[in-house]
């Protein structure tokens, strides 16, 4: 079958960095690359890369289903940052009306997202940046995380699915818009990720009733310079050194390192015991190539494991949140941006003035900048994807990457 293909979030971080390995990527013949914009440049610089520029609003289901229908779009890449989910539901459906009249098999590749309230003048606001797709997966939204929960476990759906009911007993779940004014809701945490978890679940569930096979593709913290047309930097590397500048310090909100039991000192991944606090890790060149792999092999046939099966974490590993703020202290510390490299435990004094920096309430801080992920990449290695870093490797890049921020941070 020759796929026609719609890319989304092209000018973005991690739609732009696969917009610009595409030429390269030597995937297998396809029809025409699309690419959703909302400007002028952005049709210009997607036009750069081979790809027709499409301009539609992804609220309005109406004009999603001509532009899918009219050109034959039997494949959707979806890397907008949007909580709801109505943009995927008419996305979705209109790939399978496609189906319906052209035959063979049809896909959504959904990136997995989780985004964070912002709370500004007393209002919450969604915002989707400074958070990582992981947080699904992680302490913040109950998931579990006693032990490795790999993306290629069979249950992993119905563990997300049991994440809604156990959010809603936190609170009473309402819709985002009613959402009370209160500047520290901690019912706002809970619609937050209810409507997180809802969202993903609902593109499955869509995905299957519509006959159209659906992926969720799930970053994590994603670190190196982007090389798309226009957003070159990631969230969450992004948010510590925010909080970092604010306070002239990096503060750390979390303990420790993981631990492999003393029984199993060279013990592979599998068998490391995470007393504390780690989160999933990869380099935005592995980000694009895990994509890239996913998209061979949807491409070429056999289809790869989709719908309550198909989930890819792009992760090439674990590091203590403790080591992360080390090594981009270090890189602030050089550069004068903090009065030293020590990283010190926040305070409530510092967790004010971080979450000043960041846009939210204090209890947020910890969601954007620490917290326990145990969720680990499996599925990739399947397909034939191998990280070309090791996750260490995001503590060498540490200087670069604070170079990068500060230049973004101060206009540059
Ligand atoms: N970067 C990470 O480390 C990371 C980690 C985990 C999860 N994620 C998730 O991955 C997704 C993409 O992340 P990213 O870092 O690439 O984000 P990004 O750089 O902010 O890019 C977001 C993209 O979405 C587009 N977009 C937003 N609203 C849109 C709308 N209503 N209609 C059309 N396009 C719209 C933006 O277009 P404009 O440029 O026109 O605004 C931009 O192209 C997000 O959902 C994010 O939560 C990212």
């Amino acid at each position: 079958m020759h796929h026609n293909i719609l890319l989304t979030g092209a000018s973005g971080y991690l739609g732009g960095s696969l917009l610009a390995a595409w030429s390269s990527a030597n995937l297998p013949p396809h029809g025409k690359l699309h690419a959703l914009v909302r400007t002028d440049k952005q049709a210009d610089d997607v036009r750069q890369y081979g790809a027709e520029p499409v301009r539609i609003d992804v609220s309005d289901p109406e004009a999603i289903r001509q532009c899918v229908v009219e050109r034959q779009i039997t494949i959707v890449l979806w890397l907008i940052d949007a909580m709801r989910s109505e943009g995927q539901v008419a996305f979705i459906k209109a790939l399978g009306e496609v189906k319906g009249r052209v035959g063979g098999d049809v896909h959504f590749v959904h990136v997995w997202i989780c985004s964070s309230i912002r709370i500004t003048g007393g209002q919450a606001l969604m915002n989707s940046r400074q958070t990582s797709g992981a947080k699904i997966f992680s302490s913040h939204a109950g998931a579990p995380t006693d032990g490795p929960l790999l993306d290629t476990a069979p249950d992993l759906y119905d563990i997300q699915k049991a994440q809604v009911p156990k959010l809603s007993l936190m609170g009473t779940v309402r819709t985002f818009s009613q959402v009370p004014p209160l500047r520290y809701s901690p019912t706002a945490l809970t619609v937050h990720y209810t409507q997180a978890v809802t969202t993903n679940n609902t593109v499955i569930e869509t995905g299957e009733a519509a006959g159209v096979k659906s992926y969720i593709f799930i970053p994590c913290i994603v670190y190196g310079k982007g090389t798309g047309p226009n957003n070159k930097i990631s969230i969450q590397t992004t948010a510590i050194v925010r909080a970092a500048l604010s306070q002239k310090r990096v503060y750390s909100v979390d303990d420790g390192k993981p631990v492999p039991p003393p029984s199993h000192p060279t013990a592979p991944i599998q068998l490391t015991v995470f007393l504390t606090q780690t989160w999933p890790v990869c380099h935005i060149s592995d980000n694009t190539t895990l994509y890239l792999a996913l998209l061979r092999r949807i491409l070429a046939g056999p289809a790869p494991p989709s719908g309550k099966q198909g989930y890819y974490l792009a992760a090439s590993g674990s590091v203590a949140w403790n080591d992360l703020y080390v090594a981009l202290a270090r890189a602030l510390t050089k550069r004068g941006e903090v009065v030293d490299e020590k990283v010190e435990r926040a305070d409530e004094g510092a967790l004010e003035g971080m979450a000043g920096a960041l846009g939210c309430g204090r209890e947020y801080v910890g969601l954007q900048v620490g917290g326990l992920c145990t969720f680990t990449a499996k599925r990739g290695e399947e397909i034939g994807w191998k990280p070309g870093y090791a996750k260490e490797h995001i503590f060498e890049a540490a200087d670069d990457e604070v170079k990068i921020i500060l230049e973004y941070e101060k206009g540059g």
